[in-house]
């Protein structure tokens, strides 16, 4: 049974940091095999059960909850850093030619083995991720996560109009896919299947009605999506569905909203959009150096936090940035400020980095099974280095308190401070 001796971050329910600055972290099989934290806290007072098993000491290195990422393109992974006016050119003429070379099964597996492994070198555990419109994609990316052990969660966008050749799928088909690849992946090792329309504009009703049917037929299963994400993307999505509410209504009008459906943006809402976020259980995939990027604008913490939905942090790579999480909070916290001028607002370091880790997998349902290290998570955690940098070290060597430290790591922290990803490892199968 593997004990840890380090310093040692996790959070409370309320999404309170906790930490232990000379920590104990112990893991052990549950009866399904599967690698659970046993015990977490302080040494001092948890040794004394550990005294005849071996301990993995780290001095200076801080144990910290394995990140989840709630929104990120695996077929955008060489998109990232292509300059547009906003969002629809972006798709038209760089996401959307990229996107049509996954028709291709080695394409797409080679690009599958490349972003699993750079998530886990920037401690990503848990992600939420579109693949493209081809089974092809969606078969790859799991394979991989498979293989990595990695809880993953993919589906194959749905995308039949306004789309051009080569990532334009058929509506009828599209809904056959999608069930064959529930079938297929849902609930396998750490698997999930996501049900992905890319965004109202490119389904057809038929479609999202087909969509909806699925969700309501799967309910475990999780929906993906993009809202209000642009003010030209929302032009275009009230002209093409006249008859919803407003953009976010469209999804509600498909049965498209419920718990386990994670809307990426959600930057244009009024505050009846807000509510049927809160009131169906739905939440968002906040994506700072995205919304940023493609100059979409900023997510509005405050009248979210006001009207009572959740939410959690993505790096939405490729309009994002960066898949490293310290960015991602970096640029979280300058929204924050933004909306510190207009309303008081600003994000604290824990709640930043609960907003990428507990936080996350609370708004993805998976409170208690990833994103944490309390007893009975699964044992997904980094191994940070505190001292990657010579900045850092100096930095960090003078944090009189957590705030101080966590802010330094995530002011001046990236991949460099990533020293080690541990992934639940279990023995699957029906012997284990
Ligand atoms: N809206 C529809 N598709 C996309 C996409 O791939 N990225 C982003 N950021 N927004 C979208
Ligand atoms: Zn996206």
């Amino acid at each position: 049974m593997p004990v840890y001796r380090s310093a040692l971050l996790r959070f409370a329910d309320d999404g309170r940091a906790l930490y232990d600055e000379d920590g104990l972290l112990a893991i052990g099989p549950d009866a399904q095999g599967r690698q659970r934290v046993l015990a977490a806290g302080a040494w001092q007072a948890l040794s004394h059960q550990y005294a005849h098993e071996p301990v993995t000491h780290l001095p200076g290195r801080i144990l910290a909850p394995g990140f989840v990422d709630m929104h990120i393109h695996f077929p955008q992974t060489d998109v990232i850093g292509s300059p547009a006016d906003g969002l629809l050119p972006w798709l038209e003429n760089y996401t959307f030619p990229h996107e049509s070379r996954f028709v291709a099964s080695d394409y797409s597996a080679q690009v599958a083995e490349f972003f699993v492994a750079e998530l886990l070198r920037h401690g990503v555990t848990t992600a939420l991720a579109f693949a493209t419109s081809h089974p092809a994609s969606v078969d790859a990316l799991f394979t991989e996560g498979q293989r990595q052990h990695m809880r993953l969660i993919t589906g194959k966008v749905l995308q039949d109009r306004h789309s051009p050749d080569g990532v334009r799928d058929d509506t009828e088909q599209s809904l056959i896919d999608t069930e064959a690849l529930i079938q297929r992946w849902h609930g396998v090792d750490r698997l999930g299947y996501v049900i992905t329309p890319r965004f109202a504009p490119t389904s057809t009703h038929e479609q999202l009605r087909g969509a909806g049917e699925l969700a309501a037929r799967y309910p475990d299963v999780w929906i993906q999506s993009h809202v209000a994400e642009n003010r030209d993307e929302i032009r275009w999505a009230r002209e093409l569905f006249p008859a919803a509410r407003s953009y976010l209504g469209v999804y509600d009008d498909f049965g498209l909203m419920r718990e386990r459906a994670v809307y990426a943006h959600c930057i244009h809402f009024d505050d009846d959009d807000r509510a049927l976020m809160r009131d169906t259980g739905a939440v968002a995939a906040v994506s700072p150096t995205s919304n940023l990027f493609l100059g979409s604008g900023f997510f509005d913490y405050a009248s979210a936090d006001r009207v009572g939905f959740g939410y959690g942090l993505a790096s939405d790579v490729g309009g994002g940035t960066s898949f490293s999480p310290f960015h991602t909070m970096l640029a979280a916290y300058y929204v924050g400020r933004e909306g510190q001028t207009k309303q008081g607002l600003s994000l604290s370091p824990q709640q930043l980095w609960w907003q990428h880790t507990a936080g996350a997998a609370k708004a993805l349902g998976l409170a208690g099974v990833v994103g944490n290290l309390q007893p009975g998570c699964e044992a997904d955690f980094v191994v940070l280095n505190p001292r990657a940098t010579p900045l850092l070290e100096r930095k960090t060597c003078q944090a009189r308190s957590l705030d101080e430290l966590l802010f330094a790591l995530i002011v001046l922290g990236d991949d460099r401070v990533v020293e080690q990803t541990v992934i639940s490892q279990a023995k699957y199968g029906p012997s284990a």
